[in-house]
């Protein structure tokens, strides 16, 4: 079985859809630790609940003690795959070269759109009748690396920042695990840019 670690910020509802997939028994795989940039994230909370080994790491200082701190945790709990759950930065080198091809992000946006913070007021404000969010593999960029599933879902024309997010978030919860499960199964290969998804 393999072991995830999830790095997040924040409220941490991404990282309860992989916990409840796991529960269900729709992933065969074990949280080994949450690590986190804010000691007030209620990701903590949902942590302890389920019993998974929390640590908080002040990012305050050297960015790349700050990454090489976060990676050697998640080697030491014998993390194969990291898992971005609403991680509030932009990861840097030591942590990407110790997990490369290794580290998964999701997107509130359809990438290569509305990178970068504030992506469902960027749809909104642009004006696109189509939203939706990706789960990519991370490299150096900002949500520039290779996409591994993508799920749309329509703008209305009375939806506010807030309506359009929660309808996202409903399809964050759905993608995220699924493209987990095919990472555990072996399924994806990446060439270049594109990831391959076999049958
Ligand atoms: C989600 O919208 C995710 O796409 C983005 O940050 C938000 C995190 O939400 N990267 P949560 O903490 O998982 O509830």
């Amino acid at each position: 079985m393999i072991k995830i670690g999830v790095l997040a910020s924040g409220r941490g509802s991404n990282f309860q859809s992989i916990i409840d997939s796991i529960d269900s028994g729709a992933i065969d795989a074990k949280v080994a630790c949450l690590i986190t940039d804010n000691p007030a994230a209620y990701a903590i909370e949902r942590a302890k609940l389920h019993n998974i080994p929390h640590v908080y790491i002040n990012p305050a200082g050297s960015k790349d003690i700050f990454y090489k701190t976060i990676a050697g945790e998640l080697i030491a709990c014998g993390v194969e795959l990291v898992v971005l759950a609403g991680f509030m930065r932009v990861v840097k080198k030591p942590l990407i070269e110790a997990f490369p091809m290794r580290i998964m992000n999701i997107h509130p946006a359809l990438l290569p759109s509305f990178k970068g913070l504030h992506a469902q007021r960027q749809a909104l404000e642009y004006g696109v009748k189509i939203a939706g969010c990706t789960v990519h593999f991370v490299d150096e960029g900002v949500d520039t690396g290779p996409i591994i599933l993508q799920e749309a879902v329509p703008v209305l024309s009375d939806d506010t920042e807030e309506s359009l997010s929660a309808r996202i978030l409903e399809c964050e919860h759905r993608i995220y695990p699924r493209a987990i499960k095919l990472y555990i199964e072996g399924k994806l290969s990446v060439t270049g840019n594109t990831v391959r998804i076999e049958d």
